[in-house]
């Protein structure tokens, strides 16, 4: 199966029913997406489907055959760019497990809603776990990187 992760066409030979988590992590080796609880319920898997923040940890590899994967290593542009950079600036992360996947959440928010409220992060993150609690800085490191984009 042909999966394009990150722009670039990788040959994948595996059980089309692989979760793509496993897929990214174990057959292509990008390892900066995590696995957390693998029933989609903590975020730490979140890549981007053409741009959507999904969770690979429950999305076959059958399905994305044809679309575009953007994982952490790979994303990229001036949302992507103000995010990390607001990340920085406000320290964000504590022991950083969950991180990748907010800020491929972040990055998806954003791209859709370029000033989000408390309210519409609130909505969009609360999918995405962070066992240290970093949600305020989640939260300032949003609006930063909204006010970064203008
Ligand atoms: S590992 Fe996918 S949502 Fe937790
Ligand atoms: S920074 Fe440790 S789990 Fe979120």
């Amino acid at each position: 199966m042909k999966l394009d992760i990150n722009g670039q066409v990788r040959e994948v030979d595996a059980d089309p029913d692989m979760p793509l988590l496993w897929a990214i992590r174990d057959v292509v080796g990008l390892t900066g997406t995590k696995f957390g609880c693998g029933m989609a319920q903590c975020g730490a898997c979140t890549v981007h489907q053409d741009g959507v923040a999904i969770r690979s940890c429950i999305t076959p590899i059958s399905d994305v055959e044809g679309t575009k994967i953007t994982t952490i290593e790979g994303v990229n542009g001036k949302v992507a760019e103000a995010v990390q950079a607001a990340w920085t600036q406000l320290d964000v992360p504590q022991c950083g497990y969950c991180q990748s996947g907010q800020v491929m959440a972040a990055t998806a928010l954003l791209t859709d809603n370029p000033k989000p409220t408390d309210a519409d992060i609130d909505a969009a993150m609360s999918g995405n776990l962070c066992r240290c609690a970093t949600y305020h800085r989640i939260r300032a490191g949003i609006h930063e990187a909204a006010k970064m984009l203008g």
